[in-house]
């Protein structure tokens, strides 16, 4: 059967997005966007310039993921810890850049129908930054496609101790510290993601082999990919390749797999005896 290729697609995305699984897409997929410093320093220019063409990469990723029809990505824009053990002047400059990246792209996130949001401790940043935040998220708020979440100023073990917080708020409004529910359904509820299911693959960039603090309740069942292409260089393509290795993968969830329990139960494997030597 003919399969409709999502308008907008370059030639070399669009022979990748038919080797995959339309019904198997990751509905949610967050990335930590890395390797913008390494990226300048192998062109002998200063780190800001690895920033300044990481903007390309956030561009072209979030079209392609808008026109293949994932319904939310999230970007690793700015850490806690870059925020307090970067030189004043490059944090100054991301945040110039984030202020002009809003002011340019709500056009085309417009265009693609592509929503804003933002997790992170926002109070701590600008407040001209901010108002640029809240202006470009009321711009794209009637948009109804992929939801780009922005984690600025974000951590996520401080996400964890706000969400303790919050509820022991919620509880003491509530009548009393006795009143204080807590599964992980009440976890989730209090997180900055409420507004998103958990990741279903995690991409990191530059092929550093760690999380970072990044959505560490979240990604509990999250496929990690971890590619050597640098951030700056990170395209469409680059986003289906990953989407490809996603789908090659056998989501578990802690569990077995349909052949792993037939030959189990085939071989015994339950009886008593042999299982208590497990
Ligand atoms: C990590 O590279 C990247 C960052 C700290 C900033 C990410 C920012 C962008 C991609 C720019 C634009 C984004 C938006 C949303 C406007 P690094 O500096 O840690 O690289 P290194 O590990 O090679 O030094």
């Amino acid at each position: 059967m003919q399969r409709t290729i999502p308008a907008g697609l370059d030639r070399k995305e669009a022979a990748i997005f038919l080797q995959l699984d339309p019904a198997r897409l990751p509905r949610h997929i967050a990335i930590i966007m890395d390797g913008n410093g390494r990226w300048a320093r192998r062109r002998h220019m200063p780190r800001v310039a690895g920033h300044r063409a990481g903007v390309e990469s956030v561009r072209s990723t979030v079209e392609t993921a808008a026109r293949i029809g994932v319904p939310w990505l999230t970007l690793y824009a700015f850490s806690e810890e870059n925020w307090k053990k970067r030189p004043k002047t490059e944090v100054g400059f991301l945040m110039k850049l984030l202020g002009r990246f809003l002011k340019q792209e709500v056009p085309a996130l417009n265009k693609n129908n592509v929503r804003l949001e933002y997790i992170g401790r926002r109070h701590e940043l600008p407040a001209d930054v901010n108002e640029r935040m809240e202006w470009a998220r009321a711009e794209t708020a009637k948009n109804t496609g992929l939801v780009l979440t922005l984690a600025l100023n974000y951590s996520a073990r401080s996400e964890i101790v706000d969400a303790f917080r919050s509820m022991a708020d919620a509880a003491a409004r509530n009548g009393g510290l006795s009143h204080l529910h807590v599964d992980e359904e009440a976890v989730a509820q209090h997180l900055y993601t409420r507004h998103l299911p958990d990741p279903d693959l995690l991409i990191r960039t530059s092929g550093e082999m760690r999380l970072s603090n990044f959505l560490l309740w979240q990604c509990a069942y999250a496929e990690i990919y971890v590619t050597s292409t640098l951030w700056p260089d990170f395209r469409g393509t680059h986003l289906l390749e990953a989407i490809a290795e996603y789908q090659k993968r056998e989501r578990r969830y802690g569990g077995l797999n349909e052949d792993r329990i037939h030959d189990a139960v085939e071989d015994n494997e339950f009886a008593p005896h042999k299982a208590a030597h497990r």
